[in-house]
């Protein structure tokens, strides 16, 4: 048994230490969130699709139960997400058998944004509330989406100003991934840019940190924590992992990690957390997606069933040896 002091004491005067949580690691991590962890986030269950799966039917049951266990143990509730292209149930984007028109589509949002935010209202601290709205693709600004093909980027700053109005003491976030890709991450600087300087409220960026044992590079990283900040906004890690595997690597023969794997994940998880201090005056909080490796949605990602062990926290919910070492060296 562990005999480590809590993860997220030791970083309460720099910033929260959170995990996403489901219905099924709330049980099977249930030990291991209440004593390290200060924040939660809904892996699925604040998503459009779980809340919201019909015009007029909004299904509360477990996300009201996440916050009610957060409210228990003191734990502070970040919100995921209002506005996204994925699980986002078809019904939003439909009108008279066709595609919706964009009068109807902001209102649709607008009523959403305001049941949901207004709902947890002083509840959740911090909301993604439009999450992957930047193209990858080089040669592309927006992603494709239903949201962008009906009303054009303007959507964006809408979503922020009604979430704005719903609460105003909430942290709102823009969240993505390959957030540190050089490329990627000046259009994000842009967006959030822009929107800035139309007084949009947003307040911070949301750094996923899908991260693998080999990349991104910590200079891309650093870079991308110093440019989002220079907007004079928060930076949050939102969705952090270290897959054991490099992006294009689709190998399926392991059922464990090689001590290779093993060591390049310690050495890069004590390097994060290097960046993450020297960086704590952005940082406000740093989320995990997800607590200990018996369950990551990489288990799926992107091969169907092939163990990944992303976290701190081993299969057995028992901390690595490297968090022991990041809680020594702070
Ligand atoms: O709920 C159904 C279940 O009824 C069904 O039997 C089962 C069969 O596959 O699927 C279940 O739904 C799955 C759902 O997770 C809940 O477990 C979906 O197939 C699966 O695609 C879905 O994956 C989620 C993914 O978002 C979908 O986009 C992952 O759990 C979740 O971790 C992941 O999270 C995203 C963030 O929201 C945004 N950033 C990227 C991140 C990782 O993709």
């Amino acid at each position: 048994t562990e005999q480590i002091p809590s993860f997220y004491q030791q970083f309460e005067k720099d910033f929260k230490i959170g995990a996403a949580i489901n219905q099924r690691t709330m049980r099977s991590s249930e030990h291991v969130i209440k004593k390290h962890f200060n924040s939660l986030t809904a892996e699925n269950e604040m998503k459009f699709e779980s809340l919201h799966p019909s015009e007029n039917e909004y299904n509360f049951e477990i996300s009201d139960k996440m916050v009610a266990f957060a409210e228990e143990h003191q734990k502070a509730m970040r919100g995921h997400t209002l506005v996204w292209h994925n699980q986002t149930s078809d019904w939003i984007f439909e009108q008279n058998g066709g595609l919706v028109d964009a009068d109807t589509l902001l209102k649709r949002m607008k009523e959403h944004i305001d049941t949901v935010v207004g709902r947890y209202k002083g509840k959740i601290y911090s909301w993604d509330v439009v999450n992957e709205v930047i193209a990858d693709e080089e040669d592309k600004f927006y992603r494709d989406s239903k949201w962008y093909q009906v009303l054009g980027a303007s959507f964006i700053e809408k979503a922020f100003e009604y979430a704005h109005l719903k609460d105003p003491d909430a942290t709102l976030l823009y969240n993505d991934y390959n957030e540190s890709n050089p490329a990627k991450r000046d259009k994000i600087y842009q967006l959030v840019k822009q929107l800035k300087e139309k007084d949009v409220p947003v307040h911070g960026v949301g750094m996923q940190a899908h991260w693998n044992i080999y990349d991104p590079s910590l200079d891309n990283i650093r870079k991308a924590i110093e440019k989002y900040a220079s907007l004079g906004v928060e930076v949050q890690i939102t969705e952090m992992d270290v897959s054991m595997f490099a992006f294009d690597d689709k190998r399926t023969d392991l059922t464990e990690p090689t001590d290779e794997m093993k060591a390049l994940q310690t050495e890069r998880y004590l390097k994060f957390f290097d960046v993450f201090k020297e960086y704590k005056d952005h940082i406000g909080a740093i989320t995990f997606w997800g607590v200990a490796d018996d369950y990551t949605w990489l288990h799926d990602f992107p091969v169907k069933g092939r163990k990944n062990w992303p976290f701190l926290f081993d299969k057995n919910q028992q901390p690595k040896q490297v968090l022991q070492k990041i809680l020594q060296s702070d």
